[in-house]
């Protein structure tokens, strides 16, 4: 496993993230197998969100932690709110709703604090001294240690900053080599044509210009939430050259597709969302090596995209 040095005191972090957003229908033991397959392959990041099974999967991971509270020392867990799935779903970063999500989050893990809190989705009604105040009181409770964001654009960012006094020290965006929009833009610059349209705001150069933590979600899924390209019909160049380089590499292709993500030059993270131990481990060779500069271009073509 590679690391991350991350926050104030450099903690290690894991390039492979364990996310929870899928776990709902397992039970305490099959997590807890789970966790620590994570822990002996040395992932230590575990990612979640108050809406993920509605609670369910914070719960399961408490369950977890409740009957083996010697692992929370060695895990670094992350939140995310600002989505409330109501009548219909929409995003609230009030500062008394962040305030009451956390309180809920930390009661369902049956923890003290969080290693990191991310605001989930922006929302349009955002006023930066709400998160502000937020912010400093959950820094202050000692709730929270360090705070990021997910799926936002630069000015977002800026927004953010003109009152939020701790570091934005992460940004959670998808990106998988079948989901690439955020590449897309930047490589077409100056062209004619829909693809040079800067639709994120160079969001990934923003994020490495000011040294955030980019953690890639959905990292073998295309589209929003379509369904798994590795060994899917639909991307039948792209298998087959991930097929090749997997032999090279004596990985499985989902290996190969993960260290596409963190071959990104910045401080990468891969957010996998396995349920099964057996692929987690998969997912954690992908640190034990280093695609080439013509091995990530090609996947990049192979799933159906062009360079100018
Ligand atoms: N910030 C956001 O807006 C946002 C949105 C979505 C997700 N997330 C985070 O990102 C995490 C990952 O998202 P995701 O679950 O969509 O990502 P994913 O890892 O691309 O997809 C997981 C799916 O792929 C399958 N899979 C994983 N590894 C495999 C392998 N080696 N071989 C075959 N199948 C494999 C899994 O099945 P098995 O269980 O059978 O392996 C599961 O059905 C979530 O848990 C969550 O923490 C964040």
């Amino acid at each position: 496993m590679k690391y991350i040095p991350f926050g104030q005191d450099d903690k290690e972090l894991s390039e492979i993230v364990l996310g929870m957003m899928r776990i709902k229908d397992k039970s305490v033991k099959e997590v807890e197998e789970l966790v620590e397959t994570a822990l002996s392959v040395g992932i230590n990041a575990f990612d979640s969100a108050d809406i993920y099974g509605r609670g369910r999967c914070e719960e399961l991971l408490g369950l977890v932690l409740k009957n083996r509270p010697d692992l929370r020392e060695k895990m670094w867990i992350q939140s995310k709110c600002g989505i409330r799935i109501e009548e219909f779903t929409y995003f609230d970063f009030s500062k008394e709703y962040i305030l009451q999500s956390v309180d809920g989050i930390l009661e369902r893990l049956q923890v003290d604090y969080l290693d990191s809190l991310l605001l989930h989705r922006p929302d349009a009604l955002m006023e930066s001294d709400q998160v502000a105040q937020a912010f400093e009181i959950l820094q202050k409770s000692g709730k929270v240690r360090d705070f990021g964001v997910s799926n936002q654009n630069p000015m977002m960012m800026e927004l953010l900053k003109k009152e939020v006094k701790q570091p934005l020290s992460i940004n959670q965006l998808q990106l998988s080599a079948a989901f690439t929009p955020g590449f897309e833009a930047g490589f077409h610059v100056n062209m004619e044509g829909n693809k040079a349209a800067l639709r994120d705001g160079s969001v990934f150069e923003y994020c490495k210009l000011n040294d955030m933590v980019i953690q890639a979600w959905s990292v073998l899924q295309f589209g929003y939430f379509k369904g798994n390209f590795v060994g899917n019909e639909k991307f039948q160049a792209l298998n087959q050259v991930l097929d090749r380089l997997a032999f090279k590499y004596g990985v499985t292709p989902s290996t190969i597709a993960i260290s596409w993500i963190l071959r990104y030059p910045a401080k990468m993270q891969a957010v996998v969302g396995t349920k099964n131990p057996k692929h987690l481990i998969e997912a954690s060779q992908a640190t034990n090596f280093n695609l080439t500069r013509k091995e990530w271009y090609e996947i990049y073509i192979a799933a159906g995209n062009d360079l100018p």
